[in-house]
């Protein structure tokens, strides 16, 4: 019995013992702390972007390998980029690099805290400091109000967040700066120390703050940038072995600000154009790479011809209006088509695939998209597609049956929420394709023109025949 019980006693030790180690293992450590955080948050368009360095010290014994960075739950839920990259070396000659952030499959801290472990280069010794630069990016984190405003009202919207950092360490000491677009700042908490000076409020420096400490300010200031916000956006790019890449991008897009009261007046708006629709846009601005060729703007209810293309060696810039200036919570659904040329896009890898290297995102200046969806329609008898991006995007395959097709074309659906600019990186999708097929088309071709041929020839050779009798 007992000769029966030990070993399993010792599985279920090993099992407790692998349990607790994983515990250990991803929960903040708490001989960590900081001496220094400087938080620099910027609230100029609607795509907060806030800048992080921390001076991390180990004071315990064992050697540490992640520093945890912590988010509340909202935060957590907008944000859309956090990078970390560790600085070696001195003022002038500063290195950065990139260090690997998880979302981790740990339980959450005290008030519903997330986490997001950073791996280091190297583990972190007793007595050790290093530096970390953490940059992250949260979306749909101001709040209009008033909510809604009349076409000559300013914009104006909150700001939340805390004036001592959220970690789940202590830290030594620390200071925030907020900077507004502009001067106007209807009000703010005050933390003390709390200065405001133009467009920038200090928050701090704070001393000795305890793990978690968490104390709301609210900033309510103006901000007329485009609220620009692309809810679905749909990108097809299709590649043909004829030379050429054709790309339709169907927006659905939204000013997400403060909403439009009031009946819109065009003649207020051309006449008075600087002080009438400042929270309101016009233009749109899309970066396209060079060589970009054919390209057409056209909405509902038709083609739209007020666009301006300029072209140089680096990129393509098309400047383009909707028909109506957009207010807040009015929308835009619009197609842009264009073509590009195949070399610059296309390449053979050492091992013989072939691949696309594209750019992901949205082409248009600073824009959120809420929904975006990459469809690559690789040419017909393509096989064993490989899409290698950058960062998490849920992936799937679909087919699509075009004109001269026979077994139809393999797309390659790539699908992520909450994109912004800083997602415009290359991606690349591999294949194997066998040039045979290339020859499918012309193939078809023929065969329906003999076809046609023989049948032709079948009907007069009968025709024929019948008149003899
Ligand atoms: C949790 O939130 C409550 C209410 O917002 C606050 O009073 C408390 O200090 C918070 N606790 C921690 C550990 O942050
Ligand atoms: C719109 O533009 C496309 C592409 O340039 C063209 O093929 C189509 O005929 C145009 N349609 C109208 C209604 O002008
Ligand atoms: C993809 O293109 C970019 C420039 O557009 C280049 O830097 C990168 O090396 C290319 N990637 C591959 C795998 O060819």
């Amino acid at each position: 019995m007992v000769a029966m019980e030990q070993p399993l006693l010792r599985i279920a030790l090993l099992f407790l013992f692998l349990h607790f180690s994983i515990l250990v293992n991803s929960f903040p450590s708490q001989h960590l702390q900081i001496i220094n955080a400087e938080r620099r948050i910027d609230l100029n368009s609607h795509i907060i972007k806030v800048y992080l360095t921390l001076k991390v010290e180990n004071s315990g014994t064992t050697p540490a390998s992640e520093v945890h960075l912590a988010f509340s739950p909202a935060e957590a839920e907008h944000l859309a980029v956090l990078k970390a990259a560790a600085t070696t070396g001195k003022r002038k000659k500063k290195t950065y690099v990139p260090l690997d952030v998880k979302s981790a499959e740990i339980p959450d801290g005290p008030n519903g805290s997330k986490f997001f472990p950073v791996t280091l280069l190297t583990p972190l010794s007793k007595g050790e400091t290093t530096t970390l630069e953490v940059l992250y990016i949260l979306t749909h984190s101001l709040e209009p109000f008033p909510v809604e405003i009349s076409q000559s009202e300013s914009q104006l919207v909150y700001f939340r967040d805390s004036a001592i950092l959220l970690s789940p360490y202590h830290v030594k000491q620390q200071t925030t700066f907020i900077k507004t677009p502009t001067a106007r700042v209807e009000s703010f908490t005050v933390v003390e120390p709390t200065k405001r000076a133009g467009t920038e409020l200090k928050y701090g420096p704070y001393d000795e703050q305890t793990p978690y400490s968490y104390s709301p300010v609210l900033v309510h200031f103006e901000n007329n940038n485009p609220f620009a916000v692309v809810e679905e956006l749909e990108r097809e790019i299709e590649i043909s072995h004829w030379g050429s890449l054709q790309i339709t991008e169907r927006y659905k897009l939204v000013h997400a600000g403060a909403r439009h009261k009031g009946v819109f007046s065009r003649v207020e708006y051309q006449t008075r154009s600087g002080a009438s629709g400042v929270a309101s846009f016009k233009h749109l601005l899309a970066k396209l790479p060079p060589r970009v060729h054919s390209v057409y703007y056209r909405d509902e209810i038709g083609n739209i011809s007020s666009s301006h293309l300029r072209t140089d060696f680096l990129k393509s810039e098309l400047e383009f209006e909707p028909r109506y200036p957009l207010f807040g919570g009015w929308k835009s659904t619009f197609l842009l088509g264009y073509g590009l040329p195949l070399q610059d896009f296309l390449f053979e890898s050492p091992d013989g695939r072939r691949y696309l290297n594209f750019t992901y995102g949205c082409p248009l200046a600073q824009t959120v998209v809420d929904k975006l969806i990459i469809k690559v329609v690789l040419p017909e008898g393509s096989k064993d597609p490989a899409a290698v991006i950058p960062f998490q995007v849920d992936q799937h395959l679909e087919t699509k049956y075009s004109y001269l097709d026979i077994v139809g074309r393999t797309v390659v659906v790539l699908e992520k929420r909450n994109v912004v600019p800083e997602h415009n990186i290359p991606f690349q999708v591999y294949y194997n394709f066998n040039p045979i097929f290339m020859l499918a088309e012309p193939l078809m071709l023929a065969s329906v023109f003999f076809l046609l041929f023989a049948a032709s020839v079948t009907y007069l050779h009968m025709d024929l025949s019948i008149r003899k009798s």
